[in-house]
């Protein structure tokens, strides 16, 4: 269960430092530059879709971003504050970014994740995404394959 007020909005650049303050205690989200943020906020190609949740005004508990190359998206980054994981707001960030790609265009959802990171390839299932293949050494520090998953949006 969502918390009550969680809001599910495009990302400003005044969620930045919230964020960036929730992404750095967070292994495997990214640890980008402000200034990293800001370009990606004005992306246009390819374009990007960047939603923040936040629970209570100013408060970002979450964070979901993909990029779109219709038919295909792919989405780079999902986060969520650890004291508000396992309260749905990872699917709802999700099923946010499908609505938001579906009216753009897109037919399939894809992604990256370490075969290590059990909660996110636990989300990933429960969302219904398939395995397609595999990408030798994706990762670094450390490295470790990808498992490329995919997921058709109807
Ligand atoms: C992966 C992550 C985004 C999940 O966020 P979340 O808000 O806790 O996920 P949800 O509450 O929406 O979970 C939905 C479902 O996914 C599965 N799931 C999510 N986290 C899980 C976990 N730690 N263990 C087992 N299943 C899990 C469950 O089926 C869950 O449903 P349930 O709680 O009713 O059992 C979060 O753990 C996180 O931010 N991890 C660090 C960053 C990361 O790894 N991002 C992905 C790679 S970029």
């Amino acid at each position: 269960m969502t918390p009550p007020n969680l809001r599910i909005r495009p990302m400003t650049s005044s969620d930045i430092e919230g964020v960036r303050a929730m992404a750095a205690v967070l292994p495997h989200a990214p640890h980008w530059t402000h200034a990293s943020w800001e370009t990606l906020l004005c992306s246009v190609a390819p374009r990007r879709v960047l939603l923040s949740a936040e629970a209570a005004p100013g408060v970002i508990t979450g964070f979901a971003i993909a990029s779109l190359m219709p038919p295909e998206a792919e989405l780079e980054s999902v986060a969520v504050a650890p004291e508000f994981q396992r309260q749905g707001i990872a699917l709802a960030l999700i099923q946010a970014i499908e609505a938001e790609i579906r009216a753009a265009g897109v037919t399939v959802l894809l992604l990256e994740v370490r075969p290590s990171n059990a909660s996110a390839r636990a989300l990933y299932h429960a969302l219904g995404f398939a395995p397609i293949g595999r990408r030798p050494g994706y990762y670094a520090d450390p490295t470790e394959d990808a498992l490329l998953l995919q997921r058709e949006l109807h």
